[in-house]
């Protein structure tokens, strides 16, 4: 199984790493990003690795077998990130990195049910040990919940209408394929599908919001952001691989809070901000090069963020 990260040069670059550090990588995956951090902080350093998906990270453990001494593979979702890095001793760390959402294996293995465009169940599930699933969303939420759930997670322009037609259909006959969800979807759409997003299936949107509700992505990111910012030393760096803009928005806004954070009880009055906590490093988010998309497809929806930490709260 091939493998080649995405952004790989500028993770490395704008990790700012070097030997001897502590670097945690939040979406271990199969191990791409991991490795290089690995060489970056040498003998010396030592990574803490999280994937909530059981096969990624032990795939990813073989892959870096010969790393083993300096990595702590840690099988958990990354809200429990300060929990589990606590309970190995270690209070403070010099970078994190998060490169978001799905790897390879949940797109190309069908029986994950991530995929649209291949025959599976509805489960979508990063960590197996999880009960909802797809399945359980697009089958008992109420018409509101999937309006919403659209709407918000999917930014689908249809959903109230989508979340209807979805409810009528599975009163009769329940949803159990994927392909069957996104062929109900599809048929929702009049023939010449002629939106922005027109490139992309139909059911792209749809599939987007029942994936970040079945794994509460929203809640869980913001909760990692705050774990990260916390554990993370002064002149620390954090980088964070969106991709797409939903998820995007989070990233901003949770950092420009820190940038800028709100005036405190006092000083209410004046609207003084109080010092930012954070600087960003780059003015925009770094994205792909044209190159790196035409060899790498998945990357091309990719958004790099860069924050350093220049204060405590
Ligand atoms: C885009 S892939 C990471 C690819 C990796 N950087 C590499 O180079 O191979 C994202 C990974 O993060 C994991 N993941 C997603 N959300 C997670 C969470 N909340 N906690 C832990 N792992 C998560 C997924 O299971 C997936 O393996």
């Amino acid at each position: 199984m091939e493998h080649e990260p995405v952004l790989r040069k500028d993770v490395q670059n704008f990790l700012a790493l070097s030997i001897g550090m502590t670097v945690v990588d939040a979406t271990l995956g199969l191990g791409g990003h991991s490795k290089d951090i690995l060489e970056s902080v040498g003998e010396s350093g030592k990574l803490i690795a999280f994937d909530q998906d059981e096969r990624n990270l032990e795939e990813a453990r073989k892959r870096l077998k010969k790393f083993e001494k300096q990595t702590e593979f840690v099988h958990d979702n990354f809200r429990n990130l300060k929990t589990r890095i606590t309970e190995l001793g270690i209070t403070e760390i010099d970078a994190i990195l998060f490169d978001l959402g799905l790897s390879s294996p949940h797109v190309d293995e069908p029986e994950r049910g991530f995929s649209f465009m291949k025959e599976g169940p509805l489960d979508m599930r990063f960590d197996q040990r999880q009960k909802l699933t797809a399945s359980d969303v697009i089958n008992s939420y109420s018409e509101d919940d999937l309006a919403r759930i659209f709407k918000e997670y999917g930014e689908e322009r249809m959903a109230g209408k989508i979340a209807r037609r979805l409810v009528e259909r599975r009163n009769k006959n329940p949803f159990t394929k994927t392909t069957e969800l996104a062929d109900a979807i599809e048929a929702m759409y009049p023939k010449k599908h002629t939106s922005k997003k027109s490139r992309s299936h139909p059911a792209t949107q749809i599939f987007q919001a029942i994936r970040m509700e079945v794994n509460q992505e929203v809640e869980v990111l913001r909760e990692a952001l705050s774990q990260a910012f916390d554990l993370l030393k002064i002149g620390g760096r954090i980088v964070v691989i969106s991709y797409h803009s939903v998820e995007d928005r989070i990233v901003k806004r949770f950092f420009q809070d820190l940038i800028r954070p709100e005036p405190t009880e006092e000083r209410a009055l004046y609207q003084i901000y109080g010092d930012p906590l954070v600087e960003k490093i780059t003015k925009k988010p770094v994205i792909p090069s044209e190159e790196e998309i035409s060899e790498n497809p998945r990357a091309r929806s990719a958004k790099m963020r860069i924050y350093k930490k220049i204060k405590s709260n």
